[in-house]
């Protein structure tokens, strides 16, 4: 619990602590009304118990004085009226609070929740080359939740519960300070003792639950995203197994969690109601008669009463966040990380870079984070304005990796790449990137319209029709859009593009490249889905931009790079040649392997 408060503590912005302190302020107002409410009742009992203590005792004497009532029927009513009174506000006042606490709550949900994806956005690329993003999805939405469900909404609700049995008891000990002493200890080391003789076994299940809820997650994320495979593979029933065994675990871990949860309320229900009949019967046999103990006994009853609701549910709370500090647990190390990893200004909008002369890439090593092995060594490139440049070797080669760093979301272990002379860093990555057209190897295609997927990101009402269309003419995607899409720029593309064909979403990928207008293009096997003839014009699309585009390629079909500038070879993570396709094809034994199936292919037909 206290690491689960400093934990809170941390996540809270200032205004958000204000806040709870505002709702504390009120907790204590609650309490306080809960307390008259009982104090009342106390003299209201005891009137009816016995009249003449109107006189006897000299607070009445001293109201009655006051307000001028004076036969004990109309007082004993005066009273009772104004318990009601205060009873029907504190009931106003307890609703408020929750709604307080409900509000301060969510809130601290919406921000956190959005905390979290704004500085995960904000982080490096590597970092999700290293999650899991259904792990992340989970991270984001529902840890966040629990945490707020679990952890703050339990600490709250205990600060709340804590104020008001405070209040209680010291009305108990106003009362009987003997008993009321008695019976607090009692009841403390009760909540005490089973919280902590529940602690192993609630925190197990708290992690026994975190761990299942991931790996549920995990699979359904794997399940939907690769059932096309499953199904062929016939492999159903293999996935449903395993997930109904995950399913089977989380569903037992929350049933033991919520039973730690709940235990504490019967343990203290039934050691306060022996100790509230113990406590009756020392008054009694403290008062001598039954009589004159009635009232002290009723307005004690009714006090305890009103007291067990908040103990039980303090007893209940501290378990709730002990089996949920996982959560909680998670969430903080992953804001914490978030924080520190931050390193990208995800608010600012640079504009691009003008002009741009050419990209030095200079004795770059590359090895992803945290491993060994050597990806790239020493690769040194030169690619100047309006050069169309071809890079080629085996799968694995690097190639991948190579654009990667030059579009900057992968650093150089060592050596630089430098735009116009300067670093990348000294130009700004987001710079950068915003003068890049990219067309990866795989593309993200929105559950969108065809026209979204091509102004990727562009709010909708700012999208520029014309720029989509003049982009998918030179993507050859116009046609298709415009006489086979029922709707078409505004047809629905589905999940990933699963409606289209793996060419159309290659061309929609090379459009949303064009649509920014770049000044340099990055083509990742973005034509490799294509025939040769929608390559050839695609290809041809864009030579007509030459003047103003300097031209990336990485290409398996080496026809695709035959009238290049410049061809470099890659193997195993080094430049092994260097120069144009005729001198390649003449002088480098690499680039010949790479040609050979193409030269037997040529030489069969
Ligand atoms: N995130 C990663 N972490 C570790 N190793 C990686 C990662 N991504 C790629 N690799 C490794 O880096 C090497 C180069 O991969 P890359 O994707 O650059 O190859 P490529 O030349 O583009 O291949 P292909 O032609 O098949 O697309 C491969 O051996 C691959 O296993
Ligand atoms: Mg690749």
């Amino acid at each position: 619990m206290h690491d689960a408060v400093n934990k809170l503590n941390k996540l809270l912005s200032a205004k958000q602590k204000r806040q709870a302190l505002a709702a504390f302020g009120l907790m204590v107002l609650a309490a306080a009304f809960e307390f008259s409410s009982v104090t009342l009742f106390l003299p209201f009992v005891a009137i009816l118990a016995r009249p003449s203590i109107i006189h006897s005792n000299p607070y009445l004497s001293f109201l009655k004085a006051i307000t001028g009532v004076q036969s004990a029927t109309d007082f004993s009513i005066l009273l009772g009226l104004i318990t009601v009174l205060v009873i029907w506000t504190s009931m106003v006042v307890r609703a408020f609070n929750v709604y307080t606490i409900n509000r301060f709550c969510f809130s601290v949900l919406h921000v956190l929740t959005l905390n979290m994806m704004r500085l995960h956005l904000a982080r490096d690329y590597t970092f999700y080359l290293k999650r899991n993003t259904a792990d992340l999805t989970k991270t984001v939405l529902i840890e966040a939740e629990k945490v707020v469900r679990d952890v703050l909404f339990p600490v709250m609700r205990s600060l709340l519960h804590l104020v008001i049995s405070i209040f209680l008891m010291a009305l108990l000990v106003l009362i009987s300070p003997v008993v009321a002493v008695a019976t607090s200890i009692a009841l403390g080391v009760c909540i005490w003792g089973i919280s902590l003789a529940f602690r192993h076994p609630t925190q197990a299940a708290g992690r026994e639950l975190f761990r299942s809820n991931s790996e549920r997650f995990r699979q359904a994320a794997e399940i939907f995203g690769g059932v096309k495979e499953l199904r062929l593979l016939g492999r159903e029933n293999s996935y449903l197994s395993r997930f109904g065994a995950v399913s089977l675990q989380y569903a037992n871990a929350t049933a033991r969690s919520e039973t730690f949860a709940s235990l504490p309320i019967f343990f203290v229900q039934a050691v306060a109601i022996s100790a509230g009949i113990g406590a009756m019967l020392y008054m009694v046999w403290s008062y001598g008669e039954m009589s004159a103990a009635l009232p002290s006994i009723a307005a004690f009853a009714y006090g305890a009463y009103r007291l067990m609701p908040s103990l039980q549910s303090l007893a209940s709370e501290i378990s709730v966040v002990r089996y949920s500090t996982p959560a909680l647990d998670a969430f903080y190390a992953d804001y914490e990380a978030a924080k520190r990893a931050r390193r990208e200004d995800i608010d600012s909008m640079p504009q691009p870079v003008a002009l741009i002369d050419g990209i030095d890439v200079r004795t770059l090593d590359f090895r992803y984070e945290g491993q060994e092995r050597t990806i790239l060594a020493d690769i040194t490139l030169r690619i100047n304005r309006g050069e169309r440049i071809g890079i080629v070797g085996s799968s694995g080669s690097g190639k991948s990796t190579l654009a990667d760093l030059i579009v900057g979301l992968l650093r150089p272990t060592t050596g630089q790449i430098l735009v116009d002379g300067k670093r990348l860093e000294t130009i700004g990555i987001r710079r950068w990137q915003r003068s890049l057209g990219y067309v990866p190897q795989v593309i993200f295609l929105s559950d969108d319209t065809v026209r979204a997927n091509i102004a990727f990101g562009v709010p909708t009402d700012e999208i520029n029709q014309a720029a989509v269309e003049e982009a998918a003419k030179q993507a050859h995607l116009h046609q298709f859009v415009s006489h086979e899409l029922e709707a078409g720029y505004d047809t629905m593309v589905g999940e990933r593009g699963i409606r289209l064909s793996g060419g159309q979403r290659q061309r929609i990928g090379i459009a949303r490249a064009l649509y920014r207008k770049p000044a340099i293009l990055i083509f990742d096997e973005a034509t490799s889905a294509l025939d040769n003839e929608t390559e050839a014009a695609v290809m041809a699309a864009i030579d007509e931009l030459r003047d103003r585009l300097t031209l990336i390629t990485v290409a398996h079909r080496l026809s695709t790079i035959e009238p290049y500038d410049r061809i470099y070879v890659l193997d195993g993570g080094r430049v092994v040649g260097t120069g144009t396709y005729a001198f390649l094809a003449q002088h480098n034994s690499k680039f010949q392997d790479l040609l050979s199936p193409r030269v037997e292919a040529e030489q069969a037909t």
